[in-house]
């Protein structure tokens, strides 16, 4: 059985009062929620703030990208030993806006999945073909060869530790969703695939999906059999919505 995941991505968004306001109100609503496991990701220059906000509650902290170097001249970047100090325990890695907007790829991205596996970090992998993909049927090809670069670079036993995220570019800040059944299709594929290397991994791994994930839709997709739990992003910003989402997620398992 795998525990529920629900991972709020935060992006760029924030402040030192706002986050003070969103975690105070999640925090004191999901007090007792045990069942699922529970996320944030603000921007990194908030992480002291959130892990101290959150240090007396079960929700953990995450980052938003991070280095694959581990120190040293690298002007602006934030490696997992800096993220580690802050008591980070996830990183979202080859987000699809990481991807487009900065020119990720995917032997990068398997750099840093490596650098977070090393220091500890849960990788969150993620996932995703665009509409023209989607509609030239090259869903399946197009995200199978984004999660086997990483197998080749990094070995499957990495994967013992990491989440992967299906997150259909389509779907992302447009308010449309993958159907449960679209989005079922896919992550029974990336665990099949994950699964002809090692089938105990591909079992426990949680296989989450994000793409305009709110509190109407979450338990119609995550009731799916493949479908683990989710990757919030706007959604996770509005502190009711975000509960709401937790408390469906939990009724469900
Ligand atoms: P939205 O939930 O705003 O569509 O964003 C999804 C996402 O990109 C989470 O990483």
């Amino acid at each position: 059985m795998r525990q529920p995941l629900i991972i709020g991505n935060w992006k760029m968004n924030g402040s030192l009062t706002e986050n003070e306001k969103l975690l105070n109100t999640i925090s004191t609503s999901l007090i007792t929620i045990e069942g699922i496991e529970i996320v944030v990701c603000p921007p990194s220059l908030y992480m002291a703030q959130v892990k101290q906000q959150l240090s007396k509650t079960k929700i953990k902290h995450g980052a938003q990208n991070v280095s694959e170097f581990q120190s040293g001249a690298y002007t602006g970047e934030i490696s997992t030993s800096m993220l580690g100090e802050l008591g980070c325990c996830f990183v979202l890695l080859g987000h699809s806006e990481r991807r487009a907007l900065y020119h990720e790829n995917d032997a990068q991205i398997a750099d840093k999945f490596s650098a977070a596996v090393k220091a500890n970090i849960r990788p969150v992998l993620c996932v995703g073909e665009t509409l023209s993909q989607r509609q030239c049927g090259e869903t399946f090809s197009v995200i199978a060869k984004q999660i086997k670069t990483v197998i080749e670079q990094v070995g499957i036993e990495a994967f013992a530790q990491a989440v992967v995220a299906y997150e259909p570019v389509w779907a992302i800040g447009t308010g449309e969703t993958a159907t449960p059944e679209q989005a079922q299709a896919v992550h029974a594929n990336i665990r099949h695939q994950l699964a002809e290397y090692d089938v105990n991994i591909a079992n426990r791994i949680h296989i989450i999906y994000g793409g305009s994930v709110n509190a109407s839709n979450a338990q119609a997709l995550f009731m799916q059999q493949d479908i683990d739990g989710g990757l919030v992003g706007g959604a996770s910003l509005n502190s009711d919505e975000f509960v709401k989402i937790c408390q469906a997620t939990n009724e469900i398992f």
